[in-house]
C-alpha cells in the first residue's frame, strides 16, 4: 500500500514541478504575444489550437497566410507560441541573416531534441559548439570537389534504375505519384555513395528503413505542434513513445549493420583504405565516363536545368523550417527577444516574399539569371540554410538532382496531372 501512495505522490510531484516550470516560461514569453505579430494566441496554450489536427499542407498554408498578414502590417518578423515555447520567424533574407550570419548563435532549436535519440548529439542536431565543429571538420572533406566527381557513377547507376522503374508504369493511363520513386532512389544513392552499401530500396519496396523514416517524420511534425508530446507520462501512455522507439530501433539497426559491414570489409582488405583509393577513383571516372552518363563537363552546360532546379526549391522548399535556440538576448526591430526563445528561419516563407520574388506563386526559372540574383540579398534564397551551419551536403545534393533529372527527362515527358494526393508508398 505504501508503495502505491509513494508512486501516486511522485506522479503528483512530477506534474507540480513540470507545470510550475512551464507556467513560469509561459509568463516569460507571453509579453511577446502582442509585441510581434502572428496568428492569434490564447493566453496559456498559445497557438496549440491554430495548428491542431492540421495536415502538413494545411499547416504550410496557415504559415503562408500569417506571414502575408504580418508583411502587410510592415513587420519583418512573425511569431507563434506552443505552450511555453516561443518561435520567432524572420520574414525576409535580411532579417534571417541576423541569426544565420552569427558565429555564436549556432544552437539548434527545441524541436530538434526529438531527433536526439536517433541521431545523437552529432552534426545535424547537436548543441555543443565544440562537438559540432569537430563533426563538421570530419565531414567536410567527403564533399570536396574531387570526391563529388567520384559519386557521379552512383548517381548515374541509381538514376538508370529509377528510369527503368518508371518505365514499367509509363504506359498506364492513370496519373502516377513519382515522389515515392524519387525518395527510394535518393536513399539508394545516399547509402551507396556515402556508406558504400547497396540497399536496393528501388527494387524492394517497403524497405523497413524508408518506412521507419516516414513514420518518424509524421511524429516530428506532431511533436512540433502537439503539447502532449512535451509531457512525458502522456507521451508514453498514449503510445507515442513506443512508436518512436520502434522507428528508432529499425533506423539504428539499419545504420549499425551498414557500418559493421563496411568496417568488416575494410578490415578484411576487401575495400581499400582512403589513402590508397585515389588511383581507383580516377580509373572509375575514366571507365564509367561514357556518353550515356552525366559528366562534370556536361553538367556545367545545364544552365537552364540549374535554374529550374533552383526555382523548384524556391517554390517548394525541401526543408521548410530550421531553428536556432538563442543563448543570448537578441534585439529584433527594437524588441528584445529573450535567451531561450527559438528563432525559426523558414525558407518556405522567405522564398515567398513578394518584395523580392514578385508573383511568388508563379514558377519562373529566370529569377535565377545572374542579373536577377545580383539584385537580391544572399539570404533571400536559402534552401540549404546559410552561414556556419548551412547544409554540408549542398553540392552533393545539387549534383545528385542534376543527374537524376537528366536521366528522367531524357526518358520521359512528365505532365502535371492536376491531382494532388498525399505521397503514399506505391
Ligand atoms: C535537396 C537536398 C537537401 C536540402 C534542401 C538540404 C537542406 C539542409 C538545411 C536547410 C540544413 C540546415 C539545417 C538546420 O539548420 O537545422 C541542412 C543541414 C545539413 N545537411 Fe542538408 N540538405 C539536403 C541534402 C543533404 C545531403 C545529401 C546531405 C549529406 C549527404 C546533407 C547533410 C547535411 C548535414 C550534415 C547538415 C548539418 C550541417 C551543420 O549543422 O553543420 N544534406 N541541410
Amino acid at each position: 500500500m505504501t508503495l502505491i501512495y509513494l508512486f501516486i505522490f511522485s506522479i503528483f510531484l512530477f506534474f507540480v514541478s513540470f507545470f510550475w516550470k512551464t507556467i513560469k516560461r509561459i509568463l516569460r514569453f507571453r509579453k511577446f504575444d502582442n509585441k510581434i505579430p502572428g496568428p492569434p494566441t490564447s493566453p496559456i496554450l498559445g497557438n496549440v489550437q491554430t495548428f491542431r489536427n492540421k495536415s502538413t499542407v494545411e499547416l504550410n498554408q496557415i504559415f503562408l497566410d500569417a506571414a502575408e498578414k504580418c508583411r502587410n502590417s510592415k513587420s519583418n518578423y512573425m511569431k507563434y507560441r506552443i505552450l511555453d515555447k516561443l518561435f520567432v520567424l524572420p520574414l525576409n533574407g535580411k532579417s534571417a541573416a541576423k541569426i544565420l550570419e552569427s558565429s555564436s548563435e549556432l544552437n539548434k532549436g527545441d524541436d530538434y531534441d526529438f531527433f536526439e535519440p536517433w541521431l545523437g548529439g552529432g552534426i545535424l542536431v547537436g548543441r555543443g559548439e565544440e562537438k559540432w565543429r569537430t563533426h563538421r571538420k570530419l565531414l567536410t572533406p567527403s564533399f570536396h570537389f574531387a570526391k563529388l566527381e567520384g559519386y557521379l557513377e552512383v548517381f548515374n547507376t541509381e538514376s538508370r534504375i529509377l528510369v527503368s522503374c518508371l518505365d514499367e508504369l509509363s504506359d498506364s493511363s492513370n496519373p502516377i505519384d513519382i515522389f515515392p520513386y524519387i525518395k527510394r532512389c535518393a536513399l539508394d544513392i545516399i547509402c551507396a555513395a556515402v556508406m558504400g552499401t547497396k540497399v536496393d530500396a528501388q527494387l524492394y519496396h517497403n524497405h523497413p528503413y524508408v518506412n521507419a523514416v516516414e513514420m518518424f517524420s509524421v511524429l516530428v511534425i506532431e511533436n512540433a505542434i502537439n503539447p502532449i508530446f512535451q509531457i512525458p507520462p502522456l507521451f508514453w501512455l498514449l503510445g507515442y513513445q513506443k512508436q518512436k522507439e520502434e522507428c528508432i530501433k529499425v533506423m539504428k539497426e539499419f545504420s549499425t549493420s551498414v557500418i559493421s559491414e563496411r568496417k568488416a570489409a575494410l578490415d578484411s582488405g576487401e575495400i581499400e583504405k582512403e589513402t590508397k583509393k585515389h588511383k581507383v577513383y580516377k580509373e572509375l571516372v575514366k571507365v564509367f565516363g561514357g556518353d550515356e552518363d552525366v559528366t562534370y563537363e556536361k553538367m556545367s552546360e545545364l544552365e537552364y536545368t540549374e535554374r529550374v532546379l533552383k526555382e523548384s526549391k524556391r517554390l517548394v522548399a525541401p526543408v521548410p523550417m530550421v531553428q536556432r535556440k538563442i543563448i543570448s538576448d537578441m534585439e529584433i526591430d527594437g524588441i528584445t527577444i529573450p535567451s531561450g526563445a527559438n528563432i525559426s528561419i523558414s525558407p518556405m516563407l522567405i522564398h515567398k516574399n513578394p518584395e523580392v520574388f514578385p508573383n511568388p506563386a508563379i514558377f519562373d526559372p529566370d529569377r535565377f539569371l545572374p542579373d536577377e540574383i545580383s539584385k537580391r540579398n544572399a539570404f533571400d534564397y536559402i534552401p540549404f540554410s546559410a552561414g556556419l551551419r548551412n547544409c554540408v551536403g549542398q553540392k552533393f545534393a545539387q549534383i545528385n538532382e542534376k543527374v537524376m533529372i537528366a536521366h528522367i527527362l531524357r526518358n520521359f515527358r512528365l505532365e502535371p496531372c492536376g491531382v494532388t494526393k498525399p505521397a503514399l508508398e506505391v
